[in-house]
């Protein structure tokens, strides 16, 4: 069901769930303060209750209730906000969000998104919202409105955006001790947090703890994936691929989606999961993607990939 954001705002208010776009992916949205809410994010994605949703704002000035901020925080912010950048911060003491939104750890992600859409929906209802990607649990992420339909089903009402701008899911870094960490690559380069930082991210040395959803089957077609594919697999018993492109691409495979023809790393980002939704089809038996720049963009793209590849 299309809905505006209006109404959007006004079912979340009363303890709804909602899916909007955002610019990295679609999300599933509940108001985060709002304990029975959040328990239908839950439900309704088959989502296990130990992996932590993000928080959206739509102001800096709404942290001050929720978390503690530091210097960094506040540098990120200024220069990747509105944006998707996701930090994961210390919980304030009295912080109204649901523990259910932090798993129960002492930390909470925050994201204030730059989509006009999201923006409008957060700014009307004035409180977070506690929303992951919009999707059922493990699968690929939604860039479109029908690919949350497709996913959850067309019970759950939708603000209809058109593509995501950016394709891929927020960066999400760790600001919970002295070292910054790099808790999953996504849409903002990891390169351009370090340099403005001044500093290398550390990768999380428990990611059980420090950033539970990694560990989980993710972002998986439901047909098996080939990556560094170069050229159509040659003996027998391999069944029909299909390919994802990236520059020019070589002839031979029974299906094309291609992610950048120019081989630019966003314009494939921003094409990554409708080209997976595309090429997970009834008549072929697999995807193959060819190779993709492990830096910028592509580091997250192949992050994606490594556990589509390996989850499903
Ligand atoms: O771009 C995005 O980030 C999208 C849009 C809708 O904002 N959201 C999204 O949410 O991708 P989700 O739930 O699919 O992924 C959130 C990631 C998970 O890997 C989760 O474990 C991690 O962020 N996370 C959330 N809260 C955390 C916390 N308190 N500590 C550590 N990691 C956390
Ligand atoms: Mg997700």
């Amino acid at each position: 069901m299309p809905i505006t954001t209006i109404l959007a705002a006004d079912l979340l208010r009363q303890g709804e769930v909602v899916a909007f776009p955002t610019e990295t992916v679609y999300g599933l949205g509940a108001d985060a303060t709002n304990a029975s809410a959040v328990a239908k994010i839950f439900a309704a994605k088959g989502r296990p209750s130990f992996n932590p949703l993000i928080c959206h704002v739509a102001a800096y000035d709404q942290l001050a209730d929720l978390v503690r901020t530091d210097s960094r925080a506040e540098a990120l912010a200024k220069a990747f906000w509105p944006g998707a950048l996701t930090l994961v911060l210390p919980r304030q003491p009295g912080c109204l969000v649901a523990e259910t939104v932090s798993a129960g750890l002492p930390n909470l992600a925050i994201r204030l998104p730059a989509h006009p859409i999201a923006h409008d929906i957060l700014a009307r209802l004035g409180r977070p919202v506690a929303a992951p990607s919009a999707n059922r649990s493990g699968h690929v992420s939604p860039t479109n409105a029908q690919h949350v339909r497709d996913s959850l089903g067309t019970a759950i009402p939708v603000v209809d955006g058109g593509p995501c701008p950016v394709g891929l899911e927020s960066t999400v870094i760790g600001l919970t001790g002295a070292r910054a960490l790099l808790l999953r690559p996504g849409g903002i380069a990891a390169e351009a947090i370090e340099a403005l930082l001044g500093e290398k991210l550390g990768q999380p040395q428990d990611a059980r703890i420090e950033s539970p959803g990694m560990l989980l089957k993710h972002y998986a077609p439901s047909r098996p994936l080939r990556l560094d594919a170069v050229a159509p697999q040659e003996h027998d018993g391999v069944g029909k691929e299909g390919l994802l492109s990236f520059g020019p691409a070589p002839a031979g495979f029974a299906a094309y989606y291609p992610l950048s023809e120019a081989g630019d790393l966003a314009e494939a980002a921003a094409k990554l999961y409708a080209g997976l939704h595309a090429l997970d089809r009834a008549d072929l038996d697999g995807i193959a993607v060819m190779p993709i720049p492990d830096h910028g963009l592509g580091r997250a793209i192949l992050d994606r990939l490594r556990r589509a590849a390996r989850g499903r």
